[in-house]
């Protein structure tokens, strides 16, 4: 048995929006996705999608794209992205029902991994605009967008210790982290999220959001305070699932 993760599929298959675009790594990225899925997960292990799953508006247009994760190998656990309009993140229950023995949606709730709390939420950090000076340093930005950022922030902060604290209260002392924002940005050492998860001793912190080479450096990766953060974006990964947990 083990656990895995993958993020940022961005699946169109009801939708028109190629990923080509965004160079070679995602060319029929979803045959990719398919391939290395199943050579490598099996129907014991659980994987967890860390988000920007469907190009789909609403549910009726992610339909195709839902399917196809649900017949990926494994137990499947989704948690919400910044392009994922389909999931209100108050209507969770709703889809947990629709979707039960399927696929399972995490937020506001955890997941049981062995003597492990799944816990998780899409999470924020701010990315800007900022403003640079010749150099390429960070001279200030945006006060507006940052301020609405913090607001952000403190809302993801609120679902993610509701999911801490259920699992708390449940008996559980080992949790794993998933966010879909990665856990700081560019110019922060420590976050919200960082300090929660070193609050819970958390075993690890699984992120993704980040796409392009420019990107993947954008927050924490290896061991930071004693705990590993893991990047598992699609295209950083090349679409192969991560191993977070034996
Ligand atoms: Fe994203």
């Amino acid at each position: 048995m083990a656990l895995y993760a993958l993020g940022d599929l961005h699946l169109s298959f009801q939708a028109d929006k190629s990923m080509d675009v965004f160079g070679s790594v995602w060319k029929r990225h979803e045959q990719k996705i398919e391939k290395y899925v199943n050579r490598t997960v099996k129907p014991e292990d659980t994987l967890v999608l860390t988000g920007d799953h469907s190009w789909g508006r609403k549910l009726s247009e992610c339909r195709e794209d839902l399917a196809f994760i649900e017949r990926l190998p494994g137990r499947k656990i989704l948690l919400r992205g910044n392009h994922d309009m389909f999931w209100d993140a108050k209507k969770t229950e709703r889809l947990n029902e629709e979707y039960a023995g399927k696929l399972f949606f995490l937020q506001n709730n955890f997941a049981i991994y062995e003597d492990y709390a799944l816990v998780g939420t899409k999470g924020y950090t701010f990315e800007g605009p900022f403003y640079l000076d010749r150099m390429g340093r960070v001279t200030g930005w945006d006060e507006e967008r940052a301020r609405q950022a913090r607001k952000l922030v403190n809302r993801e902060m609120n679902r993610l210790r509701e999911s801490f604290e259920q699992a708390r209260k449940d008996g559980f002392r080992k949790y794993v982290l998933f966010l879909h924002y990665p856990p700081t940005n560019i110019l922060e050492e420590t976050s919200p999220f960082t300090e929660i998860a070193e609050e819970y001793g958390v075993s690890a912190v699984v992120y993704s959001h980040c796409h392009g080479e420019q990107r993947f450096h954008d927050s924490i990766r290896g061991v930071f305070h004693g705990i590993p953060y893991l990047l598992v974006s699609g295209d950083f990964l090349n679409f192969h699932p991560a191993q977070v947990l034996p």
